[in-house]
């Protein structure tokens, strides 16, 4: 029997990876580039029993659902292929932050899976050949296969053999950090899967944001290379309202936002009106990440409890790549 425990982190993207070209190898239609963050990690260990059945997934001590177990055992089957030997796998995964909220557990739980599988199954994969296993689970999780700003490379290959994380810049290497300020509790109603498909099938603005996020990747390297966390945050503002105009404008139209999300958008206008550096982002739900220096991490987090309608804010900072436990 053979097992392996890997830890992964969450990213939140600042340049949105949103539409793909190739659904079934999970290819995007442009490139993007995240924060890896410490305090939201996932924790797996996957055991190969060595022997034929069904798999086995269990999340923070409960069995997985029906669509999470098909997405873990189609993973595995990529790390299994040719190799009937291994047989069904037990797979125990720990997170420290509520899953499917729309905080990119999906990028944590995937990164970590992917290594957790090959090294259970004895391989010794490099960070990129990881980085492609993880996103063909879930796109966003093969950048958090690295520490700290990760750009998912968009790739030109059919194969996908050139789409992958790169690291830009280490977790230690600038200090800056991220509140979270989740609005609301419960599952999300509409997955990024579904939301990003129709966007892409269906608004009229999906054209422009593909455009528009090209130059957005450009300029998001450059602020990170230079280390301006203003342009980077203008960057990554324009890049989340973009993306969420491609839902408001999808066929039928996706909304992601609640009254208290608008809320924490102006805390956020606020506090810069306050002399202070934060910048937000939304993903494919209602919360809202807010990146800021390090050193302002408590004044940011405490303005964002302020607002009505937030139960948590999160506070968390650049963490490091996939490891082995
Ligand atoms: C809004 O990586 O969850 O968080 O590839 O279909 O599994 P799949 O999608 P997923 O989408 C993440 C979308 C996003 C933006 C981002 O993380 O870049």
């Amino acid at each position: 029997m053979r097992t392996a425990r890997a830890r992964a982190r969450s990213n939140i993207a600042l340049v949105k990876y949103w539409g793909k070209r190739d659904e079934k190898r999970i290819l995007p239609v442009t490139g993007s580039l995240s924060l890896t963050l410490d305090e939201l990690w996932t924790e797996t260990e996957v055991r190969f029993t060595g022997a034929p059945g069904e798999d086995e997934l269990v999340i923070g001590g409960t069995r997985a659902t029906e669509h999470e177990h098909r997405r873990a055992s189609a993973l595995l089957d990529l790390v299994r292929d040719g190799r009937p030997e291994l047989g069904a796998a037990r797979i125990d995964s720990t997170t420290s932050f509520p899953v499917a909220a729309g905080l990119a557990s999906s990028a944590s739980g995937f990164a970590a899976l992917a290594a957790a599988a090959a090294w259970a199954a004895g391989d010794d994969p490099s960070d990129l050949q990881l980085s492609i296993l993880a996103r063909r689970a879930s796109g966003s999780a093969c950048r958090s296969v690295f520490g700290g700003f990760a750009e998912w490379r968009r790739g030109e290959r059919e194969d996908g053999a050139d789409s992958h994380g790169v690291q830009l810049l280490g977790p230690d290497e600038w200090q800056v950090a991220m509140a979270i300020a989740e609005v609301e509790a419960g599952r999300k109603e509409v997955s990024s899967r579904h939301a990003m498909r129709t966007a892409r099938e269906t608004s009229p603005y999906f054209p422009a944001w593909e455009a528009q996020t090209a130059i957005d990747l450009e300029q998001a390297r450059e602020a990170i290379r230079r280390r301006d966390l203003e342009s980077l945050g203008r960057v990554a503002e324009r890049s989340a309202f973009a993306m969420h105009a491609t839902c408001f404008t999808s066929e039928p139209p996706v909304f992601f936002w609640k009254p208290s999300t608008l809320a924490v958008l102006e805390a956020v206008r606020t506090l810069r009106a306050e002399g202070v550096a934060a910048y937000a982002t939304i993903d494919a739900g209602p919360h809202v990440a807010v990146l800021c220096e390090a050193g302002q991490l408590g004044r940011v987090g405490e303005a964002l409890r302020k607002v009505d309608g937030v139960r948590r804010v999160l506070e968390a900072r650049p963490g490091p790549g996939v490891e082995r436990r």
